[in-house]
């Protein structure tokens, strides 16, 4: 399980986050929600320390990510995040680049299997020798993310991991995310925009709000009352075949 305890972030006077506490267990999948500049992409980067909180600490399995060297925390958490840049690779190679970690002399037989059976299951293997940087926003959406998938990690961040996606891929990598945590055991933390996509792929969802947790738990959370309290609009909650549906305005 993973538990954030008192996490407090400023980028010099600008206190972005504020005593920040929760926790999450294995498998779960946990939608982070909130305005632009509430804090999301900050708080994802003080859980995997590319940041470093003023205060407070993040335990995964009771281990303080301040604790793990470099090598051990990139084999832990695995991280796509909101702004991307495309090298000069191919898709194969920059996968295999996510098992850099595990990497000690040279590629092994399990490293090579990893990557390829990633690839097939986001329907990537048609994709496999062209080059990152001649990819579709999408495309390349979804090679990062089949990148942190091979890394086998015991949490996974992605920040905004849907917003050059089309529906369907939206849905379908969104589904393969959280078959994924199920089958591996790997907490994931997502930052969405879109409340139905985070409906139908979250287990919990984190409201934050001026850096500022404004409520967190499970289904019932996302309520026309929360969500005018975090976003200032007005919505319904409908229920079609037993799903929940947000309907804004
Ligand atoms: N590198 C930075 N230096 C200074 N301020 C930053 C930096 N990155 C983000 N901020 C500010 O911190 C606040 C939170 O940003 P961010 O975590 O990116 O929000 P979100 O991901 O929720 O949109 C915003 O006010 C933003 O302008
Ligand atoms: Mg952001």
């Amino acid at each position: 399980m993973i538990e954030i305890k008192n996490l407090s972030f400023a980028y010099g006077k600008n206190q972005v986050l504020s005593d920040i506490s929760f926790s999450a267990e294995t498998g779960e999948c946990v939608g982070i929600l909130g305005n632009n500049g509430a804090g999301k992409s900050t708080l994802v980067t003080c859980i995997n320390r590319i940041l470093t909180p003023a205060s407070g600490e993040v335990l995964i399995d009771g281990l303080s990510v301040s604790q793990m060297d470099r090598n051990e925390l990139a084999k832990t958490v695995a991280y796509v995040a909101q702004k991307n840049q495309a090298y000069s690779c191919t898709v194969f190679d920059s996968l295999l680049m996510g098992r850099k970690p595990y990497i000690k002399w040279a590629v092994s037989d399990a490293d090579l299997e990893i990557c390829a059976s990633v690839l097939k299951k986001m329907d990537l293997e048609d994709y496999q020798l062209r080059r990152l940087d001649e990819l579709s926003g999408g495309e390349l959406q979804k090679v990062l993310l089949a990148r942190a998938l091979v890394k086998q990690p015991k949490v996974l961040l992605l920040d905004e991991p849907t917003s050059n996606l089309d529906p369907k891929n939206q849905y379908e990598s969104m589904a393969m995310v959280r078959k994924a945590a199920k089958e591996n055991n790997i907490t994931v933390f997502i930052v969405l925009h879109d409340l139905n996509l985070a409906l139908r792929c979250c287990d919990r969802f984190f409201f934050l709000k001026d850096g500022k947790c404004c409520s967190y738990g499970g289904i019932e959370t996302v309520n026309p009352a929360t969500i005018k309290e975090v976003y200032g609009i007005d919505a319904e909650i409908a229920e079609i075949n037993g799903r929940k549906f947000v309907a804004i305005g």
